[in-house]
């Protein structure tokens, strides 16, 4: 094999970056895996001896970093250090929706992506293998291959570069298990020689048949289609939530019958309060605005549809629980139940529970928030409000407040909103939780996960997404 791998950098400590790097680090013990960003305080937190520290939460990630972080698996803010002794450099860093400019609101934010392809330019020595593992524009590694081309024939060092595209399918919540076994890896590229060399790192724990090798903008445009085919199931699904519950039909019930058809599949067919995360939403939007660049204003509104419908669906919920509480929400206590897009992640970055909180707050409500794993601190930049310490019905404007336990959130509250699929929320204890709430008291389920008869056989009122029957 031409381009045996040793070093490997990886710009980008974020949620792909530093699970991704660790799995490699723990499967590969003869690579040595720096993983650098620009972000000291992030950087920190990687490297602190308190475990609970790490500044992502991932089941599984915790005991990895605690096997290989100072052996093989390194965080540091030295950039450009660690691209020089690099091999291959992973690109991981975030490309959200652009604020302004062309393509404002819908095409990816490529300023973090070109300016790693600048350093690298500037700092890798000899031949180095640049691993696009960020979401990407079709045609991305084209605007990195010219600026690395520049380093070409400026750089004294006579450096050479490949260009790969290596999409992340990884899960938030699952990633360690997602990572640990892929359904597929995804590799695109013009050289097979360093197409292999990438190759070879995943079969140390990849079984071969599962790593597809494809040119590199079919990998790129395979990326985006995942997402926006995942997120369109999710959009419909909730689309038919809404039909359900004018119908008497049930959406678990309709999930199950179309998911046992081996053509549609189960997965994905969950409805709940709209499809949050950082990525479906952005990935979308990117999707729409190419097929707009391209000249295809109907394929472009098709995808737009999938987005547009999520954002209804939000604003459909908070409508509906407003008009259960008897059209006015002002002095009236509601725990809210889960802040971050879905269980098993502290990641809030478009989660359903924002656009919801927002408009529960515009209708005055006291919120009580609770969630296992999401700050106070993060909640307020969300919400784009502080708490208030101390809630009370007198208030006429819409606050919020950290509730630390369930407890905490339903003791006097008019409604407990379940907004993220927490276990810890299906253990409750509901007719503790009448005793506390005030009466006519009210649960809304959007996540299907409360056991309906324990909820009004305690003597609350109970409404949950898509069922036509209550
Ligand atoms: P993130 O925001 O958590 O992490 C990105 C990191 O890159 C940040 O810590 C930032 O400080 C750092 N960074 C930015 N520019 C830098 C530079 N020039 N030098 C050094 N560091 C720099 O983002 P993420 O969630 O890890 O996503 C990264 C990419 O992976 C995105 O393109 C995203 O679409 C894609 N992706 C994300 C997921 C997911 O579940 N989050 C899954 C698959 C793919
Ligand atoms: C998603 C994809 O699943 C990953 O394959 C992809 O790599 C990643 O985006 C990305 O590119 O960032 P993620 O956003 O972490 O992963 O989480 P998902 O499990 O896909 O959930 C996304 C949202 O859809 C969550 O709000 C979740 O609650 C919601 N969802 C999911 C449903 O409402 N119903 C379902 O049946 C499944």
């Amino acid at each position: 094999m031409k381009y045996k791998i040793k070093n490997i950098c990886c710009i980008g400590a974020g949620y792909v970056g530093g699970p991704t790097m660790a799995v490699i680090a723990e499967n590969c013990p003869n690579i040595q895996i720096e993983v650098v960003d620009v972000n000291k305080e992030r950087i920190k937190k990687w490297n602190s001896n308190n475990l609970d520290e790490l500044p992502i939460f991932e089941p599984g990630l915790a005991e990895i970093v605690k096997r290989c972080r100072g052996k093989n698996l390194h965080f540091s803010n030295l950039i450009k250090e660690k691209i020089k002794s690099a091999d291959m450099v992973f690109i991981s860093v975030n490309t959200p929706t652009k604020k302004k400019g062309i393509g404002a609101g819908k095409a990816s934010d490529l300023k973090w992506v070109e300016s790693c392809a600048r350093e690298v330019a500037e700092y890798s020595r000899g031949h180095t293998i640049v691993v696009e593992k960020s979401t990407l524009p079709v045609r991305t590694a084209e605007t990195i291959k010219s600026i690395l081309n520049v380093s070409q024939t400026l750089n004294p060092h006579n450096n050479t570069f490949d260009v790969l595209s290596n999409p992340e399918f990884l899960a938030e919540g699952t990633a360690i298990n997602d990572l640990k076994h892929p359904d597929r890896v995804l590799i695109g590229g013009e050289n097979d020689e360093a197409i292999d060399a990438l190759s070879k790192i995943y079969q140390n724990w990849v079984p071969d048949k599962k790593i597809l090798k494809t040119n590199i903008w079919s990998s790129e445009l395979a990326k985006l289609t995942a997402n926006a085919f995942l997120a369109q199931r999710i959009s419909s699904i909730n689309s038919i939530s809404a039909l359900c519950e004018e119908t008497g039909a049930d959406i678990r019930e309709v999930s199950r019958a179309i998911g046992s058809d081996s053509r549609i599949g189960s997965k994905f067919l969950d409805s709940g309060p709209g499809f949050g995360g950082s990525c479906f939403k952005k990935d979308i939007l990117n999707l729409v605005y190419l097929a707009e660049h391209f000249g295809l204003p109907e394929v472009a509104s098709f995808w737009n549809e999938v987005v547009k419908i999520n954002t209804w669906h939000q604003h459909r919920i908070a409508k509906l629980i407003i008009k259960k509480l008897f059209g006015t929400l002002s002095g009236k206590k509601i725990a809210i139940l889960g802040f971050a897009f879905k269980s098993n992640t502290n990641d809030t970055r478009e989660s359903a529970s924002i656009q919801i909180c927002k408009d529960l707050l515009d209708e005055g409500a006291q919120l009580a928030i609770h969630d296992p794993k999401v700050s106070s601190s993060q909640i307020a930049l969300d919400l784009e409000i502080n708490p208030k310490s101390k809630l009370s019905n007198n208030l006429n404007e819409g606050v919020w407040d950290m509730a630390n336990t369930i407890e905490d959130a339903l003791l006097e509250a008019d409604a407990a909103i379940v907004l993220t699929e927490w276990n810890d929320y299906t253990k409750i204890d509901w007719e503790a939780g009448y005793k506390k709430m005030r009466k006519p008291a009210w649960v809304f389920d959007s996540r299907s996960i409360i056991h309906p008869e324990k909820v009004t056989k305690a003597g609350l009122n109970f409404w949950r997404l898509g069922d036509g029957l209550i």
